[in-house]
């Protein structure tokens, strides 16, 4: 069966859920693991950058970086109930001349998509199963520095992504989550150019904050 990331997410997604998330996000802004890969980014001191999104979800950090880091940012995501309430929020803000919102599988448009600054993605790798393709189109677009966060790689996330993959199987939803191996996410990024200048860890996320390598003259 072919894999269909937008048919998969669309279901594993619910409007309710997109709603709950954004209540939430308006309540207490930025969720902590969000909150690492903004102060990654704003180390670099940045200001009127492109920002490329992938699985921006409700679009908390464009909602954040436009304020001062960003000038114009895409928002690629593969579920639409997240863009509906991202769109919304976005307007809310009066920031929709400065996001453009995509509804596709990253790997699917990334050809027909300019480089950016900065490109993100925050709780993405561990929905999507082909991380190699994922990470290797996401380096390709950016100029300057990649922040990702994804489940850490501890015995507890183990068993917990079993059990959710279990039930998940039990109602035949074809949506998983993945834990991908660390160490190859790390050497793929570093072999399209990029060194890792910050990890920091939560709980249950880790974040990684990469910057392209200059070029030795
Ligand atoms: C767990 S949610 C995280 C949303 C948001 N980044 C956050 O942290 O709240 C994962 C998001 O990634 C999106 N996604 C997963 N794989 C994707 C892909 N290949 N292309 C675009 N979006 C993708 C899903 O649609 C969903 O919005």
């Amino acid at each position: 069966m072919p894999f269909n990331c937008c048919e998969i997410t669309d279901n594993a997604f619910s409007e309710a859920e997109a709603h709950a998330n954004m209540k939430n996000y308006r309540r207490k802004g930025p969720a902590n693991q969000t909150k690492l890969i903004l102060v990654a980014i704003r180390s670099l001191g940045l200001k009127n950058a492109d920002l490329l999104d992938i699985g921006g979800g409700i679009g908390a950090i464009h909602h954040e970086l436009l304020e001062d880091v960003a000038d114009k940012a895409t928002h690629v995501d593969a579920s639409s109930a997240y863009l509906k309430e991202a769109k919304e929020e976005t307007a809310r803000r009066g920031h929709s001349e400065r996001v453009n919102f995509i509804h596709a599988d990253f790997t699917d448009v990334a050809s027909d998509l300019p480089k950016a600054d900065i490109v993100t993605l925050d709780r993405v790798v561990c929905c999507y199963p082909n991380f190699r393709g994922l990470l290797k189109a996401a380096a390709e677009h950016s100029r300057s520095a990649v922040a990702l966060t994804y489940p850490r790689e501890t015995w507890y996330m183990r068993v917990a992504s079993r059990v959710i993959n279990f039930f998940q199987g039990l109602r035949q939803d074809p949506f998983r989550v993945f834990l991908h191996p660390v160490a190859e996410m790390d050497s793929l990024l570093k072999g399209e150019g990029f060194e890792r200048v910050s990890l920091r860890r939560l709980f249950v996320w880790e974040m990684s904050f990469y910057r392209k390598k200059r070029a030795m003259v």
